[in-house]
């Protein structure tokens, strides 16, 4: 479970979620954010960890087995493929992005926020964007920190660490909000991220919010899955989503209040885009008392909090090969690390020397990879494993799995068999111009 919460829990919530609110029009994608997590993404976070706990594999061979269990086509392991897939790619920008945190934890360290304005923040950040060869130390430092561990197996001792830096991460982010409120626009920003106006919504806000619940939650690629299949018997699938995925949200939407009502108490843009969180945060902290301590601490908990959950991006893939070649742990990670490192040299260009490398719809390579990840990919491995288990799983299987009353196993049901794959189904249709 605190693998789990540890996968979960990364720059999806501190990094990804207050861009996106700002670049997709504040409450409106709230709104459809919270509803997506609630009614996609909580069932299929139950899904995914009950295949994962049934087949006790890695993702590919393990819905290969139960397609087997279930006298059903054994091409559903598409699903664990697909998964691997995608947390490489994933990992070929998170670790530019968990870079960054590096980055900005040395220059708390040394001070270099002490008192620094609005402009001279956006100043800083945009001089780090800037230097390829700087971006490139950081990528790979976060690399050989997230490949060291996966070669050893996945680390107990890290998991175990979560306990205690995940609350701390909370606690820090209290101060933050904190320091915020009294200083910032707070009134401002909670308009901007809950006032009710459905008029807003828009069939992208839709889509990115729909992407960015599987993000957060780890979903559609098989990480979950593999953390399901150490998930003890006796343990309660449904309480254990319910935990992670409140916590996850709950920290995503604080992040989002503390950012903004710095936004608007110094006339920032909210659209920032992906700069957002390095461009307001050192304001705060270069103000508040201590802050050049807190902001030490608060990016080291934010680069444990990616380090985990870059780990479970890997460990699928990794996984597999170790289970179906003679090919060693240790290799393996220095041959995928290699790969993903290698995206990683292209994406982190393409904020500086190839930013007009556009591949598609205009978006670079960065932006390219992140929509494909998150709005194509994570839906559509959540959508098959939804179909998987509710229409093809025995339903006695599954049930045993779960362990639910009669109601809550047919409310689970009902969602992960219609509401969920409709509303993906939906948004896929409209992606591909489909519907209107
Ligand atoms: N959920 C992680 C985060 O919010 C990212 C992630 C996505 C990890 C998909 C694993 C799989 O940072």
């Amino acid at each position: 479970m605190l693998a789990t919460a540890g996968s979960a829990i990364g720059l999806g919530n501190i990094w990804k979620l207050p861009y996106m609110i700002g670049v997709n029009g504040g409450s409106a994608f709230v709104i459809v954010f919270i509803a997506c997590i609630f009614f996609v993404g909580i069932p299929l976070m139950m899904t995914e960890i009950l295949l994962g706990r049934r087949a006790q594999k890695n993702p590919l061979d393990g819905v290969a087995a139960l397609a087997a269990e279930a006298g059903v086509c054994s091409w559903w392991k598409v699903i664990g493929g697909m998964g691997m897939i995608t947390g490489l790619l994933i990992l070929g920008f998170y670790s530019v992005i968990g870079g960054w945190v590096l980055n900005f934890i040395t220059q708390s360290a040394s001070g270099n926020f002490v008192g620094i304005t609005a402009a001279q923040s956006t100043g800083n950040f945009e001089q780090l964007l800037a230097s390829p060869l700087t971006l490139l130390f950081w990528h790979s430092i976060f690399m050989c920190l997230t490949m060291g561990v996966v070669a050893h197996g996945v680390n107990s001792g890290l998991e175990k660490a979560n306990n205690i830096l995940i609350p701390a991460l909370f606690a820090i982010l209290l101060i933050l909000l904190g320091y915020s409120m009294s200083v910032g626009n707070m009134v401002a920003a909670y308009d901007f991220m809950f006032s009710l106006d459905f008029s807003k919504i828009t069939p992208v806000a839709v889509l990115s919010a729909l992407g960015h619940a599987f993000f957060s939650l780890s979903l559609g690629m098989g990480s979950v899955m593999v953390y399901g299949s150490y998930l003890q018997r006796n343990v309660s699938i449904a309480r254990t989503t319910i935990y992670i995925a409140l916590a996850d949200t709950l920290l995503g939407l604080l992040v989002g209040l503390a950012i903004y009502s710095l936004v608007f108490a110094n006339q920032l843009a909210p659209n920032a885009g992906p700069g957002l969180i390095f461009q307001t945060l050192p304001i705060a902290f270069g103000h508040m008392p201590g802050g050049s301590l807190i902001a030490t601490l608060f990016f080291m908990l934010v680069a444990f909090a990616a380090w985990t959950s870059a780990i479970s991006l890997v460990e699928p893939a990794i996984a597999w090969v170790v289970e179906n070649t003679r090919v060693s742990r240790k290799q393996t990670c220095v041959a995928l690390g290699l790969a993903v490192w290698l995206l990683g040299v292209a994406v982190l260009l393409s904020f500086n020397d190839w930013q007009h490398i556009k591949i598609v719809f205009g978006l670079n390579i960065f932006e390219s990879l992140d929509k494909l990840t998150s709005t194509i990919l994570l839906p559509m491995g959540g959508l098959l494993m939804a179909i998987f288990a509710g229409y093809f799983m025995r339903k006695e299987h599954v049930q045993e799995e779960l362990h639910l009353s009669d109601s809550a196993f047919k409310l689970w049901r009902y969602t992960n068999n219609y509401i969920a794959p409709v509303g993906i189904a939906a948004v896929f249709l409209y992606l591909f111009g489909l519907v209107q």
